[in-house]
């Protein structure tokens, strides 16, 4: 670890100074595939330890296993989450993470120690590997009254996403995706995943189609493309749906039934971390057909790509033991 070491304790230093630069620098370090580093943050009597391992080289039957945390927050129940995520014996290697961390905005004046608070509580599972994070809506932070004008700040200020490498100051969010779909080339890539906070399908009371302005705009496209499987929070509770579309319907006209589509992604809600706001409970009925399972209980998924053709996914309950799969399906891949 010689060499590596030495350049993480000299970037140590640099990331007192000048934070962002300093990530850019790390990422230019990190090269090798598959290779666990060491790293320390801190200086002193503080200095800290902790490691992570890179991802494998990119190929097309190259397994890889996804955790799936949505909506976790930091209570009683979001700790169960992580524990059994943890503890779950198909060992995730980085997090896909739905959107709402902190709920910062669930409590007085918008109580930003919330967000470091939930940096110290996720820092035993995302210090020692990825999670790539997903914005959702208690993350705007917009407050006025409080003198707070800029949306996002406090998760922005903390949390890394490709908001330069999207073009998004200056391009619409469509724009880049419109270009950045066609890129993948599914030889290489065979699994196209899309995680959002806002499910499309969702039989839920509550955020039921509240998604409809977006879905009806991108859609088309993630059909197209044949997105495998679509991951969402913001509904507490868990759903997986059949593969379907509703691409025939504008909003305007009368073709508002969602048809079986296996040009389709699979949708499937985690929204079930466990934050301060507990589980939606109530659901339209009947169940509609294109939920096949549904179920208000705290938890987290496992995506587990296996090679180009098989992958599986998994739903695991807090309230069972971690090996325990309450709900499962194999992906087949409709490229291969
Ligand atoms: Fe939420």
């Amino acid at each position: 670890m010689g060499p590596v070491w030495d350049n993480m304790t000299k970037m140590g230093v640099v990331v007192e100074s000048v934070p962002e630069n300093s990530v850019i620098q790390l990422l230019h370090i990190l090269v090798q595939f598959n290779t666990t580093y060491y790293y320390v943050v801190g200086i002193g009597n503080t200095e800290r330890q902790f490691w992570f391992t890179t991802p494998p080289e990119v190929g097309p039957d190259v397994p890889y296993t996804f955790g799936l945390i949505g909506d976790l927050g930091q209570t009683f129940d979001s700790n169960r989450t992580l524990t059994h995520y943890e503890l779950n014996p198909l060992k995730g290697q980085t997090v896909l993470y739905l959107g709402d961390l902190s709920y910062a905005n669930d409590y007085p004046y918008h109580d930003n120690v919330r967000w470091d608070t939930l940096g110290r509580f996720t820092e035993r599972s995302a210090a020692y590997q990825p999670w790539i994070w997903s914005a959702g809506n208690h993350e705007i932070d917009f407050a006025p009254e409080l003198g707070e004008t800029i949306p996002f700040k406090p998760y922005t200020h903390r949390y890394y996403v490709p908001y330069n490498a999207s073009g998004s100051p200056s391009t619409p969010q469509y724009q880049w995706l419109e270009t950045e779909l066609p890129k993948v080339n599914r030889s290489e890539t065979p699994w196209l995943i899309v995680i959002m906070h806002c499910p499309w399908y969702n039989s839920y009371y509550l955020h039921y189609m509240e998604g409809e302005g977006i879905r009806v705009t991108f859609e088309p496209w993630f059909v197209k493309y044949k997105v495998d499987v679509i991951f969402n929070g913001h509904v507490h509770a868990y759903e997986r749906s059949e593969r379907v579309s509703n691409v025939a319907y504008n909003v305007v006209n009368a073709n508002c039934t969602p048809v079986k589509d296996e040009s389709a992604p699979v949708y499937v809600t985690v929204g079930d971390g466990g934050n301060l706001e507990g589980l939606w409970t109530i659901m339209t009925e009947p169940q509609p057909d294109y939920s096949l399972f549904r179920e208000a209980s705290f938890g987290h998924g496992i995506f587990d790509i296996k090679n180009r053709t098989h992958a599986y996914f998994s739903w695991h309950r807090n309230q069972d033991g971690y090996a325990v799969e309450a709900d499962s399906t194999w992906l087949f891949n409709r490229h291969h």
